[in-house]
Order: structure tokens, then sequence, then C-alpha cells
């Protein structure tokens, strides 16, 4: 049984699927039903800016393991166009898509971890894990 799964994200569809099997990942893994939904968020505020502003890219989901207690990580990963601002791109209201801004800064506060990484002409990976309370 594998714990960990790549889900290629370039469509609508595949927002959906990264939803899901975050959501399946995380419930194997023990988080609460109401857990698993934040999780499902979180997930999907950055599958979507791959779709929005990068066009194409991979989402990770695995199961970790650390010092006796049990997360879920989320690797969303893409070569699109980066960042130029990370600090301004984390502040509520930020958007250079006409859309709320509220993504990045969402999802970091659902999680207990997050960190963005981005390189204007490279690309652009969050890595972000929520532990099991
Ligand atoms: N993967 C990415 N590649 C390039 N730019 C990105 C990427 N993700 C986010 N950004 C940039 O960071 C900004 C903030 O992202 P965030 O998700 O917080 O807000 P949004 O997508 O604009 O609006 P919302 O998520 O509320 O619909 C985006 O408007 C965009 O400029
Ligand atoms: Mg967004």
């Amino acid at each position: 049984m594998s714990d960990s799964v790549v889900v290629p994200i370039e469509r609508e569809t595949d927002i959906v699927c990264a939803r899901q099997k975050g959501r399946a990942l995380a419930a194997a893994a023990g988080f609460l039903s109401t857990d698993q939904t934040l999780l499902a968020t979180a997930i999907s505020e950055v599958a979507r800016n791959i779709v929005s502003y990068a066009g194409k890219g991979t989402v990770t989901l695995q199961t970790v393991q650390e010092g006796g207690r049990r997360g879920l990580s989320i690797v969303a990963s893409d070569n699109g166009p980066g960042i130029e601002n990370v600090e301004l791109a984390m502040r509520d209201g930020y958007s250079t898509g006409k859309s709320l801004g509220l993504g990045l800064p969402g999802a970091k506060r659902l999680m207990d971890s997050f960190a963005l990484e981005s390189v204007v002409g490279v690309g652009t990976k969050v890595t972000m894990t929520k532990w099991l309370r």
C-alpha cells in the first residue's frame, strides 16, 4: 500500500482529483473529518494556483512520520513564471489575477508548516505539512 501520490495538475478536474486523493490519504492517516476538509482546502488552493498562474505542475501528497507523530505533507511544484515578490504574494488580498488573494495566506493558516520558494523564470514550490492532533 502506497502512502505517497503525485497528481499532475493542468486543469480543473486535476484540482478535484488532488483534493480527493488528499482527503483519502488524510483519512487513512487518522485525521478527523474536519481536518480532512482543511487539508483538502489547502490542496485546492495550491493546485488552483498552478492552473491559474503556471499552466501545469504537480501536487505530491505524502503521509509523513517524524518523532512519533504522523502527518500529511503537500508539495505543489511547477516550472511556471515564478513569483517576483514572495512576501507580497503571502499578503491577504494580494492578487495579480483579479481574485481574492487569499489562497496562499489562507493555506498557510490551515497548515502547521508552510514554505514558499519561487524563482522568476524557473518556477514555484510550496511545501506544507499538517500534523495529527
Ligand atoms: N504557482 C504560482 N506561479 C506563479 N505565481 C503564483 C503562483 N501561485 C501564486 N502566485 C502569485 O501569487 C499571488 C497570490 O496568490 P494567492 O493564491 O494568495 O491569491 P490568488 O490566487 O490571486 O487569489 P485566490 O487564491 O484568493 O483566488 C497570485 O495572484 C499570483 O500572482
Ligand atoms: Mg490562489
